[in-house]
């Protein structure tokens, strides 16, 4: 009679302990960054109806959703922001009392220990809802930088503690970080969105952050969704540029590019788990048809598993009370 000859993989499956004991990969409450909207106005909180849990918030109620985060232990937030009034420039996104700009010095002043990330882009400012400045239907690149630059300054003004930037733009990682510096801001981080796809999953976040473009697309300066090389060029020249983060955007769909950036580069890295993600999953769930903790837990460290050290998603807080349960 010939032996059976195999590998035993079960054995290491074999009990909680043992399973626990063997297991790679951790999810942690201080990996995660948890998106905040904001917006002008008094007595706000409205729901996001595409992404059931998140809400708009002005500056008198945003401060209990603020103490939750810092309740939970959540260690940093991203603040998008609803002015009252949009231009053609985007003039709310660089004025020193832009709605993020004062979001940010009130959430400092209760908690100075929470990191603020402010986002730094023009289309929730725009009323055209590009991220640059256009002329008429081309998005300007060079002419951008100075706002951005400008934008930046005045979010660290306001105290932000990390520039996320959002906009795509070639070159600006440079024309902020050299605009920071000049304002005595050498200190402060710059998060930057280095490879950001023209994603169809932002739709949701469009209805929550109101920066859906009135014409064409953001194809001519967002990444093309079927490219990988091109994940390599714009994660060095932003590297070059100075960047301290790199951010991946989407995740769920660009789990490669994740790992791509973790082989070749020493930066930590952010997993952006954007809003069609997050909707995806709510939805399912709401139908019944999933299980919302096990899918969510599992699709989070996967994104960890690519190779993200931070996950920047709508799910944080669940997340967090998740992994206290046990
Ligand atoms: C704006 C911006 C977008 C997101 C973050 N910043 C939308 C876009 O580029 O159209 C998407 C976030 C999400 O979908 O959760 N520059
Ligand atoms: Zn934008």
């Amino acid at each position: 009679m010939t032996e059976l000859n195999f590998r035993r993989h079960r054995r290491l499956r074999s009990s909680k302990a043992m399973r626990s004991m063997v297991k790679e990969t951790y999810l942690h409450k201080e990996d995660l960054i948890y998106p905040i909207f904001v917006m002008e106005g008094e007595n706000i909180k409205n729901p996001v109806s595409s992404m059931p849990g998140v809400f708009q918030f002005s500056l008198d109620t945003l401060n209990t959703e603020v103490d939750e985060v810092v309740e939970l232990g959540i260690p940093a937030i991203i603040l998008f922001g609803l002015p009252a009034e949009k231009d053609a420039v985007g003039t709310g996104a660089f004025h020193d009392h832009g709605i993020v700009q004062k979001a940010t010095r009130q959430i400092k002043e209760r908690h100075p220990d929470i990191i603020v990330i402010a986002d730094t882009c023009l289309c929730e400012f725009t009323d055209h809802g590009h991220c640059g400045v256009v002329e008429g239907e081309k998005v300007l690149n060079d002419a951008s930088l100075d706002l951005l630059g400008r934008t930046a300054v005045s979010q660290a003004k306001a105290g932000a503690d990390i520039i996320a930037p959002s906009n795509m733009m070639d070159g600006f990682v440079a024309a902020i970080r050299v605009a920071l510096d000049e304002a005595g801001f050498e200190d402060v981080p710059i998060m930057s969105y280095a490879v950001k796809y023209a994603s169809a999953y932002y739709g949701p976040f469009r209805e929550a952050a109101d920066g859906a473009p009135q014409f064409g697309d953001r194809k001519t300066y967002q990444m093309d969704p079927a490219n990988r090389m091109e994940a390599f060029r714009e994660a060095e020249s932003d590297i070059e540029e100075g960047a301290d983060f790199l951010i991946i955007k989407p995740a769920l769909s660009y789990l490669d590019i994740i790992r791509d950036v973790r082989n070749n580069y020493t930066l930590p890295i952010v997993a952006y788990n954007v809003s069609g993600e997050y909707a995806m999953i709510k939805a399912a769930a709401q139908n019944g048809w999933i299980e919302e903790k096990p899918v969510v837990m599992e699709t989070l460290l996967g994104m960890k598993r690519a190779g993200a050290d931070m996950i920047l998603t709508y799910h944080a807080k669940d997340v967090v009370r998740w992994l206290e349960e046990k």
